[in-house]
């Protein structure tokens, strides 16, 4: 048996194996034929040798490829797509521990470098490569950033799961307007040229501005609930944390009694997803840290370090009008808060993220808990400020009293609409509220990336959809 096993050893060459580049850089199958496939990331021909990185996005690291300059080609440019075969060693040099000394390169796909947007060795500043939406993630900065993106989001997912929340798939498509701010994309669907067809819902339909009265429909039966989907606003506001399209994480609980159990939810998820990306995407985070926003480690760290002060809305506006900034807007009581404001509310509760609560009744949506027991007419609505972005979460307890909800609804003409939501109230009400907060938004705060159009695989934004 063992003669034959050899003879056929000795017939079937070994197959190289197969690894992806974090691997292979990492050091595993250390002496053996291996076989890695990415992009070139640079491309150094010397007199007898040759030397290559290449990336394939499995992390930041590039692993240096070391061939005899016989194997160079032409065609192998930066930005080209290779196969290369060869046996993976430590490497005698300081910069990586390991080397794939090559005996095959394969050029799989050309990259023309005179075409090509991107340049070898250069720093492209994001505005540039916000321009070529299709290449961005070529580079080592954005491709860290999605690398995060990836990894943030599986950090909510696991927040929740772990605290004992169900998750569930709110619509796309509905017929309300949650917020009531008017800023719907409405859903038609192309004409036939039959009357009767017109109308494909039979009811205005619209792309969803917040999951939230869905979840309320399941808080009703899970107690605990949260989405994390697209979202839209046709917001025309061509600013650094608006998208026509963005990702919101929502959360809805039942049996909550005040906003300080809300808030308590809202600063674990922040904390515990942040650690965890800390943790997880360290060489990434790093990158961000040190080279693309230097200076914002110390910042994340300061956020984590101190509990979120609270103050309420009546006391922000005290803040804001004893100070000598000169605000754009002037503020009083009964004013929306403005990104100025909020920026300067964050400042001067030390940099740190920092919850408004109490706001005027009339600033929230229908939906908002009436503060019946402040000499102010307040809504039980709170928002999280954040260092460099201002409003990350916005949130509430949500009216649960039948009669209140309904002369709301019927102040603003809304009984009829919403008579399945005033239903929630006539069968089994509970006290409960949540609050939605903006993903893109969360990442430009722990990144320190001042515009959104950065943080998102392909900003929506007006005037724009590129691809
Ligand atoms: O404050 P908003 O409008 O709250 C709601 O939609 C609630 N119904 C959520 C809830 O209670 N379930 O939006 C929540 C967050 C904001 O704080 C902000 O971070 C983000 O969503 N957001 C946007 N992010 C990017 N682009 C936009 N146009 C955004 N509008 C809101």
């Amino acid at each position: 048996v063992l003669s034959h096993v050899r003879r056929y050893c000795q017939k079937t060459p070994i197959k190289p194996i197969k690894l992806r580049i974090s691997e292979a850089a990492s050091g595993a199958e250390l002496g053996a034929e291996v076989k890695v496939q990415g992009w070139v990331r640079s491309c150094r021909p010397q007199k007898t040798n040759l030397f290559l990185h290449v990336n394939d996005g499995s992390s930041l690291q590039s692993l240096q490829i070391v061939a005899s300059s016989e194997l160079n080609d032409p065609l192998l440019t930066f930005g080209s797509a290779v196969e290369v075969t060869g046996i993976l060693k430590k490497s005698p040099h300081q910069k990586q521990s390991v080397e794939l000394e090559a005996d095959q390169i394969h050029v799989i796909g050309e990259c023309n470098p005179v075409d090509f947007p991107l340049k070898v060795k250069e720093r492209h500043s994001f505005e540039y490569l916000r321009q070529f939406p299709h290449l961005r993630c070529r580079t080592n900065a954005f491709s860290s950033l999605l690398r995060i993106r990836s990894e943030a989001t599986t950090a909510m997912h696991s927040y929740f799961k772990e605290n004992g929340f169900v998750q569930i798939h709110t619509p796309v498509i509905t017929s309300n307007d949650c917020e009531g701010a008017g800023e719907l994309f409405q859903v038609e669907a192309p004409s036939t040229g039959n009357e009767e067809d017109e109308n494909f819902f039979s009811v205005p339909a619209y792309l969803t501005v917040s999951g939230q009265l869905h979840l309320e429909v399941m808080s009703g039966a899970f107690s605990k609930v949260y989405t994390f989907g697209p979202t839209f606003r046709a917001e025309n506001s061509q600013t650094r944390r608006h998208l026509a399209e963005f990702y919101m994480v929502e959360a809805e609980i039942s049996f909550t009694e005040s906003l300080e159990d809300l808030t308590k939810v809202m600063e674990d998820m922040f904390r515990s997803a942040t650690e965890h990306v800390l943790a997880h995407c360290a060489e990434d985070v790093d990158l961000f840290h040190k080279h693309v926003t230097p200076g914002h480690r110390e910042t994340v760290d300061s956020m984590l370090k101190k509990s979120f002060p609270v103050i309420t809305y009546s006391e922000a506006i005290n803040i804001l009008n004893r100070s000598s900034e000169k605000f754009a807007f002037p503020t009083h009581w009964g004013c929306d808060l403005q990104t100025e404001h909020e920026k300067y509310l964050v400042k001067h509760c030390g940099n740190i993220p920092v919850f408004v609560t109490d706001y005027p009744y009339d600033l929230k949506p229908f939906y908002a808990r009436d503060n019946e027991d402040h000499p102010e007419h307040t809504a039980a609505a709170v928002d999280l400020l954040v260092p460099g972005v201002g409003e990350l979460c916005g949130g509430s307890l949500r009216e649960e009293r039948l009669d209140l909800l309904r002369a709301r609804l019927e102040e603003v003409g809304l009984e009829d609409i919403y008579s399945w939501y005033l239903d929630l109230r006539r069968f089994g009400s509970v006290p409960h509220g949540g609050f939605g907060l903006g993903f893109e938004r969360y990442l430009q705060c722990i990144l320190g990336v001042d515009n959104i159009k950065d943080v998102i695989p392909f900003p929506r934004f007006s005037h724009s959809c590129l691809l």
